[in-house]
């Protein structure tokens, strides 16, 4: 029988249950959404509408990390006007992304330091990962990136947040003159986070 949208849940529920390893949950939890997407999951869950939107999937009382409330969330949406990267980072929670249909192009950034510590760090570029369909990444506590969404196609994606987002210190960082600003939100900055 093909793999289902609740075994995937007790799996990650499992994840969380059996480590309190951050990144061993993460690459867990993305093994196991690759093994999901190969299904035709999320297209065939009841729970993803028609229309553009948010549609959450699972909300936990019980896993997460670093506490309890992880969530599943599946989003449809359709071409994505290219937008300036808007990095973030998600505090101490982790963030998997998937990609079910379109793409996401998502871009991990570092603060680079020179020798001179008395000299302020940039904040620089580091990688670009475009996600296509089955594809997920992770992001650990602490990693900053940007995502966008295809500019030409219906983007399907999903994410498995550790916490709710909501409830959640985090940073956005501004490139070019590296200011950082603090906000507490899920849906914050516009773009995907
Ligand atoms: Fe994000």
């Amino acid at each position: 029988m093909a793999y289902t949208e609740q075994q995937f849940i007790e799996h990650v529920r499992e994840a969380f249950a059996s480590s309190r390893d951050a990144r061993l949950q993460a690459q867990t939890i993305a093994d196991r959404l690759r093994e999901l997407f190969a299904t035709g999951w999320p297209l065939s869950s009841e729970k993803l509408g028609k229309e553009n939107g948010t549609y959450l999937i699972h909300a936990d009382t019980e896993r997460g990390h670093p506490d309890p409330g992880f969530m599943v969330m599946a989003y449809r949406q359709g071409p994505k006007k290219a937008a300036p990267p808007s990095p973030h980072d998600h505090g101490a929670c982790f963030v998997v992304y998937g990609v079910a249909a379109g793409s996401n192009l998502q871009t991990r950034y570092r603060w680079t330091y020179g020798e001179d510590s008395t000299q302020p760090p940039v904040l620089e570029k580091t990688q670009d990962i475009l996600q296509k369909p089955g594809d997920a990444a992770y992001f650990l506590p602490g990693e900053i990136h940007s995502t966008q969404g295809s500019t030409e196609e219906e983007t399907i994606y999903v994410r498995v947040t550790s916490q709710d987002l909501d409830g959640a210190w985090r940073h956005r960082y501004h490139l070019g003159d590296n200011k950082t600003t603090v906000f507490r939100s899920a849906t914050q900055p516009q773009t995907p986070v």
